[in-house]
């Protein structure tokens, strides 16, 4: 949460700050700021609200600065407001800082601070931090940051630029991602890759307890001690066209529709001569002796790995848990020496996933992660990383994503399955062959679009939706209900179709829609039954579903008919229409589709 950037080099920076800013505006959106050292001063200009206007009140005249660092943030301490906005100055304007994470002890620095004379004037956290560098300031940069961490508990990625070092941008990483990229001239640091991109595709990224001092030639990183550290230089490949829009309205959309793209060339890189070969298959040996799996991930990624449990089990016939990782840190949970951990994360910067990580990790416990951003700390912090390619993903809430999850899930499912001679080869093959009618099937989906917008208009001034599934598609309906609720604020909650009758069917009554999932295979009639209850009751039926929809037609106000597939592959298709039915809904009640208010993309606190 919150997104950081710092440049030095030959451009004006306030344009280089705020056009990287807007890309990280994904990390959290209620306020925003910069600061630059302009004339041998230190020049701050922040305020709550969105970067577009703070650009409006920087009126677009450039600053002419060489150097600065700027923050859009997400607020945890402090609500958000212009002074609470980052960056954080001393009493002397000769430190600013930014900062993403949270400071655990910041009462404490803040009240000895005060003690020793220094002035707060925010809320925040993150204001100890500038305080501090002045404090312990002795002409030596270094030396100062290594005396601040020390104090420091908690998690921080930061970038300080300093009066006393106009030529200069210290980073500084423990528990919240950093990234330094490398230019000609010209060096950057943010939280993520997009806001760079356009300026160089070398970076390198800090690891845990690294500080990096960068110059516009020069950059040095250290560790915590002081010791210099040499690092790799690694090459991104994401082109710069994949983080624009490409004349869709938003991000969301964009990423919905590259969804047929996203699974045909998974499966091309994965499915050779009709076997699956998943990066040389190398993690085969980590599900060796393994008789127990635990997921663990958060969001929409846990809704995948709750696919991952089903059909793991099925598939395999061993014991499978899925834990919402905010959880499953707290829970003492049962790590055995065969269990196997699966961690989930489509950015691979969750904070209680990663936490969980290290959890099993100090019990012995291997970890296989499936992750889309390549380099990420859940990335380098497990045993194992699957990519799930899916190309960078914006919009906050996760769709291309999921999808591409639930694939990998299913693939390295088979695989084991496979090699522990449980599936057999020409079942193995038949599932191939559905699979690979996937991509056309969602193109077909995504050809409804204005069927689905015009049901979206019948529905979307109601102020609950219930969602309603069973077995694999209970993972859908919990899905489906998160895409509705983060983007269009309406409450909404899916349920187990059989556990209605344990609670929820008490709510029930004509103002409430209730979207079913409900294919044609092996538990059509029991979910038949269930959706009869609620329209008894009556709920407004909203039915996904294929085949001849005939007994439904008499129940169901609306109707989306998907294309059928293998039950063990309808997750993959169901989900396509609720995504386009989030994103309508979200639109006809004038929502920022992909800047949901409240949430962020990559989760870097508890
Ligand atoms: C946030 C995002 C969700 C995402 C979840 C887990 O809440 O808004 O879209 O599913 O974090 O993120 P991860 O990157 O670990 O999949």
């Amino acid at each position: 949460m919150c997104g950081i950037i710092g440049y030095i080099g030959n451009k004006n920076v306030d344009s280089v700050l705020l056009v990287g800013l807007e890309k990280l505006e994904y990390r959290g959106y209620d306020s925003v700021g910069i600061a630059l050292i302009s004339n041998n001063e230190i020049f701050v200009k922040k305020q709550k609200g969105r970067i577009r206007d703070l650009a409006n009140s920087l009126n677009g005249t450039p600053l002419k600065a060489k150097i600065g660092i700027g923050h859009t943030r997400w607020a945890t301490h402090g609500k958000p407001s212009d002074i609470n906005a980052h960056p954080h100055l001393d009493c002397k304007r000769r430190f600013a800082v930014v900062h993403n994470g949270v400071i655990e002890n910041f009462e404490k620095l803040k009240k000895k601070l005060i003690k020793k004379g220094h002035k707060f004037i925010s809320e925040t956290d993150t204001e100890v931090i500038p305080h501090l560098l002045e404090e312990y300031y002795n002409g030596d940069i270094l030396k100062t940051v290594l005396k601040v961490v020390r104090e420091l508990k908690g998690s921080y990625a930061l970038a300080i630029i300093s009066k006393f070092h106009p030529d200069k941008i210290i980073g500084v990483r423990k528990g919240s991602p950093l990234i330094v990229g490398i230019g000609e001239g010209e060096n950057l640091l943010s939280s993520d890759i997009p806001a760079i991109l356009s300026h160089t595709r070398k970076i390198i990224t800090l690891n845990e307890e690294e500080i990096v001092i960068m110059d516009k030639e020069n950059v040095k990183i250290y560790d915590f001690h002081g010791k210099e550290k040499r690092k790799r230089i690694r090459y991104i490949e994401w082109e710069e066209d994949m983080i624009e829009k490409g004349g869709y309205p938003y991000f969301m959309l964009k990423e919905i529709h590259e969804q047929p793209k996203v699974i045909e060339e998974n499966l091309k890189r994965v499915i050779i001569n009709g076997e699956i070969k998943i990066q040389e298959n190398e993690f085969l040996n980590f599900f060796k002796n393994k008789n127990h799996i635990i997921f663990q991930a958060a969001g929409t990624s846990y809704h995948a790995s709750l696919y991952g449990k089903y059909i793991f089990e099925k598939y395999l016939k061993i014991f499978v848990d899925s834990d919402l990782s905010s959880e499953f840190r707290y829970r003492e949970p049962l790590l055995l020496k065969n269990t196997l951990m699966i961690a989930v994360s489509q950015s691979g910067e969750t904070a209680d996933t990663l936490e969980g990580i290290r959890l099993a990790k100090k019990k012995k416990i291997p970890i296989l992660s499936i992750v889309n951003v390549k380099g990420s700390t859940i990335d380098r912090e497990s045993n194992y990383t699957i990519y799930i390619n899916a190309g960078p993903e914006i919009g906050v809430a996760s769709t291309k994503a999921y999808t591409a999850q639930l694939l990998y899930l299913l693939l390295i499912c088979l695989l084991i399955s496979y090699k522990r001679n449980i599936i057999k080869k020409k079942q193995l093959k038949e599932i191939i062959h559905e699979l690979e009618k996937i991509p056309d099937k969602i193109r077909y989906i995504l050809g409804k679009e204005e069927e689905i917008a015009e049901i979206a208009k019948k529905y979307y001034k109601f102020n609950n939706v219930i969602f309603l599934g069973r077995g694999l598609h209970y993972v859908t309906a919990l899905e489906g209900a998160l895409k509705l609720k983060e983007i269009s604020y309406i409450h909404a909650t899916g349920y187990a179709a059989g556990e209605m009758k344990h609670g929820p069917i008490a709510l029930i009554d004509k103002n409430w829609p209730v979207i079913a999932i409900i294919p044609k295979n092996y538990l059509y009639q029991k979910m038949l039954s269930n959706v009869m209850e609620v329209k008894a009751r009556e709920a407004k039926i909203i039915a996904i579903t294929d085949g001849t929809p005939t007994e439904l037609k008499k129940i169901a106000e609306s109707i989306i008919i998907i294309p059928k597939t293998i039950p063990i592959l309808e997750p993959i298709l169901n989900i396509i229409p609720l995504q386009l039915f989030a994103y309508h809904v979200a639109l006809l009640r004038g929502c920022d589709v992909d800047k949901p208010r409240n949430l962020a993309k990559s989760v870097t606190v508890e």
